[in-house]
């Protein structure tokens, strides 16, 4: 069975999209965060989750397996009641505890069969997270288990649970991106891309993003997608605009547990915060000496829904940039929060074809933020399109004032180049930009010049420019005629 997901806006390649969870009789709107909820113990309770607007959670079913009183509760009572939640559960089969201690004592066909008697919505087959820095070989061979057990989990009968089928392949790209393929050839459900969580815990958040983008190549923009255990809220738009959908948090409860306070521009420890600027239930009614002075379990279970708040607000806040289609000036911002995450957003540029490809064609104001903004998916598409248009000349493209004595005179605006007339009205040219153009913005001009300029052979172009970079002249084809129209202060 495949799961009807629908997607309903795009930005990016991120989406807003409905998962329909048929054992539960529901749907999730995604992006979605799933908190995961300890079996043996709740920093939160999960009757109380909805209220955070969580829509779905994820447990553990090995953990449950393993325990004979829960093994046995969970059979008779179910894992809805076992959990005590009533919305969609999601279930994870023990692979992460594969990868943390080397073996673990269950099969694919006995934990699916187990996920599917206890009730759970989204079962898990045991697939093999293979470490990021294993070499190809190892790998390779990791991945064909892996695949072996998905064909497994197709044979499994499942009824009405929907079944996952990890996308695993290490940091290799082509095999992430086979192994992505193969799992949209199953007839399984849900796509995890799994191993992620040694990356993203030391900020390795380009290899993450890259890894994400070859995953989704094979995968396709059609299948609903999780990112295994990307659980802090400063990655999230990141990984969004990559194209994740379901996300999954265990750092609210852990981190709360080590006194770490999560925000949207990283983590920061309970000791040194002196005066709370979030807005949660949780920070309006507590200072940071009064949790501090606090006993341990209630220290805990406030910071964990302090946590927890922030986590699920950034995903409304996603959710919201993308039906406005904002989503790359929210992951700009994100990103600006720290190198490691500006790494991320440069690469996640340099899939920008990929990008281009899912994203819509009219979005809210194209806001550049910095020299970054000139990559963006907008302006790429603004260049091809420069690359099909007829231009009669001679043209003037000039950043000062139409001129007399030539045929037609368009704009330039940096980053997007020549603006043709009829299209200096319309997404994405209606661009606030800053005064004070960077070197990146011009140079993209540039090339939006020598897009159009390639295109037309016959046609004679000049450009008057206000003290362009040498970088940016430079790009320019060498048949153009270049005007300085003086040191910029007209600009
Ligand atoms: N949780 C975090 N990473 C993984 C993974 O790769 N596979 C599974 N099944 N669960 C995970
Ligand atoms: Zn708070």
């Amino acid at each position: 069975m495949t799961a009807p997901f629908e997607i309903r806006q795009q930005d990016a390649a991120g989406r807003i999209g409905e998962l329909a969870v048929p054992r539960a009789d529901r749907t999730v709107e995604t992006p979605a965060l799933l908190p995961v909820v300890n079996p043996h113990y709740r920093t939160i309770d999960p009757d109380r989750l909805s209220a955070f607007g969580v829509q779905m959670l994820i447990t553990n079913s090995y953990i449950i397996y393993q325990d004979e009183d829960l093994r046995e509760r969970a059979r008779s009572e179910g894992l809805h009641e076992l959990i005590g939640f009533d919305g969609p559960i999601m279930t994870d089969s023990g692979s992460f505890q594969l990868a943390e201690y080397g073996d673990i004592s269950v099969t694919t066909e006995e934990i699916l069969e187990f996920q599917a008697e206890m009730g759970s919505d989204i079962a898990t087959p045991v697939d093999i997270p293979t470490h990021p820095d294993a070499d190809r070989e190892t790998v390779e061979s990791d991945l064909a288990e892996t695949e072996r057990r998905l064909a497994i989990a197709e044979s499994v009968d499942t009824g009405d649970m929907l079944v996952t089928a990890p996308v695993q392949g290490g940091t290799f790209p082509d095999l992430r991106e086979q192994a992505g393929a193969n799992a949209a050839a199953t007839d399984l459900d849900v796509f995890p891309v799994g191993a992620v969580v040694p990356l993203l815990n030391n900020y390795r958040y380009a290899e993450a993003v890259d890894l994400l983008a070859a995953a989704k190549r094979g995968l396709g923009p059609s299948r609903p997608v999780h990112l295994f255990g990307a659980g802090h809220p400063m990655t999230f738009a990141l990984m969004v605009a990559m194209g994740a959908d379901l996300f999954d948090s265990a750092a609210y409860a852990l981190f709360a547990r080590d006194e770490r306070y999560l925000t949207v521009r990283g983590t920061k420890h309970l000791e040194d915060i002196e005066e709370f600027s979030c807005t949660c239930p949780v920070c309006a009614e507590h200072d940071p000496a009064t949790l501090r002075d606090a006993d341990e379990t209630t220290r805990t279970r406030l910071l964990a829904e302090h946590n927890l708040h922030v986590s699920m607000a950034e995903m409304r806040r996603i959710r919201e940039a993308i039906r406005e289609g904002s989503l790359l000036e929210l992951v700009e911002s994100r990103a600006h929060a720290h190198p490691s995450l500006l790494d991320g957003y440069r690469t996640l540029l340099d899939h920008v074809e990929q990008l281009e490809r899912a994203d819509r064609a009219s979005k809210s104001t194209f806001f550049y933020l910095s020299e970054d903004s000139a990559r963006r998916p907008e302006v790429r598409r603004h260049h091809d399109r420069l690359g099909r248009l007829d231009a009669e000349g001679p043209l003037l493209l000039t950043e000062g004032q139409s001129d007399d004595g030539y045929e037609d005179s368009w704009r330039i605006k940096p980053p997007f180049g020549p603006v043709p007339p009829a299209l200096s009205t319309t997404y994405p040219l209606t661009a606030e930009v800053p005064e004070r153009m960077d070197d990146s913005g011009y140079v993209a001009a540039a090339r939006g010049v020598k897009r159009l300029v390639e295109a037309n052979p016959e046609t004679k172009f000049v450009v008057a420019q206000f003290d362009w970079p040498r970088e940016a002249i430079e790009t320019l084809p060498a048949r153009v005629t270049v005007e300085d129209l003086g040191s910029g202060m007209g600009r």
